[in-house]
C-alpha cells in the first residue's frame, strides 16, 4: 500500500478502541483474576473480610478494583499505613474506574481508598498464598487449573494479536 487514506486510519483507530474497551470485561471473568467484592465492587461501609476469607490468590494472579471514580480510588500502601489510613506514601495508585494489578509474589498486600473512605472500612488486606502442589486425589482439578494458566499470562499477547488481526483484515479489505 503506497497511500494510506485518512478513512483507513480512522477505521483502524476505531477497531483498536473497540478491542481495548472490550478487553477488560473479558479479562474479569478469567481464572486468576479476582474482582474485589465481586459484583458489589470496591465501595465504602463494607467489610471485605468475607471476600478475603473465601478468595485464594496465588502468585501471578490479578486483583481488580471496580469503583465509582467520582467518589473513590484505590492505592497500595504498607501495613502501617493500612492500619492508620495514612495516604502520604502510596506504593501504587489508581483513580480510573477499573484497576487491575498483578500480584507477583507471596505475602501480604494492603490497599486503601485515599479519599477519606479508608476510615469507613474501605481498606483491604490480601494474602497471596503459595500455589498448592497437585495431590493425586485432586489431580483432575489441578490439571484443569494449570491448563488455563498460560491463558492468563498470555492475555496481553492475545489482546495484541487480536488488535493486529483486526488491523490486518481491515487493510486487506479496504
Ligand atoms: C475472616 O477470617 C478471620 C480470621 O480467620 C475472622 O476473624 C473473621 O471473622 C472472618 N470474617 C468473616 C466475615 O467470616
Ligand atoms: C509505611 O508508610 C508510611 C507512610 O505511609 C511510612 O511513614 C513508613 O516509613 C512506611 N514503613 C515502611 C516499613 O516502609
Ligand atoms: C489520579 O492518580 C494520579 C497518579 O496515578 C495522580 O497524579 C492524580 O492526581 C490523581 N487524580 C485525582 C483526581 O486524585
Ligand atoms: C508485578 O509485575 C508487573 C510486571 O513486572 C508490574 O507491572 C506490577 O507492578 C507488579 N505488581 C506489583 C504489585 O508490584
Ligand atoms: C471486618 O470484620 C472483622 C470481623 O469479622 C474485623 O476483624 C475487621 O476489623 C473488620 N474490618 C474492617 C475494615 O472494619
Amino acid at each position: 500500500m503506497a497511500v494510506v487514506r485518512p478513512s483507513v486510519v480512522v477505521a483502524l483507530l476505531l477497531v483498536l478502541c473497540i478491542v481495548c474497551a472490550t478487553a477488560p470485561a473479558a479479562f474479569a471473568g478469567m481464572e486468576g483474576v479476582h474482582i474485589v467484592g465481586d459484583k458489589l465492587g470496591w465501595v465504602s461501609n463494607h467489610n471485605y473480610s468475607d471476600w478475603t476469607n473465601t478468595t485464594h490468590i496465588y502468585p501471578g494472579d490479578w486483583i481488580g478494583f471496580r469503583f465509582d471514580k467520582n467518589m473513590y480510588d484505590v492505592a497500595m500502601v504498607n501495613k502501617t499505613a493500612y492500619e492508620t489510613c495514612d495516604t502520604s506514601h502510596l506504593l501504587w495508585q489508581y483513580n480510573k474506574s477499573v484497576a487491575y494489578l498483578q500480584l507477583n509474589h507471596t505475602g501480604n498486600y494492603y490497599f486503601i481508598c485515599t479519599r477519606g473512605y479508608c476510615f469507613s472500612q474501605m481498606k483491604l488486606a490480601v494474602l497471596v498464598e503459595k500455589r498448592p502442589t497437585p495431590t493425586p486425589s485432586s489431580a483432575g482439578k489441578n490439571i484443569k487449573n494449570s491448563a488455563s494458566l498460560p491463558e492468563t499470562r498470555n492475555f496481553k499477547f492475545l489482546r495484541l494479536a487480536l488488535a493486529l488481526f483486526a488491523v490486518l483484515s481491515m487493510i486487506f479489505r479496504l
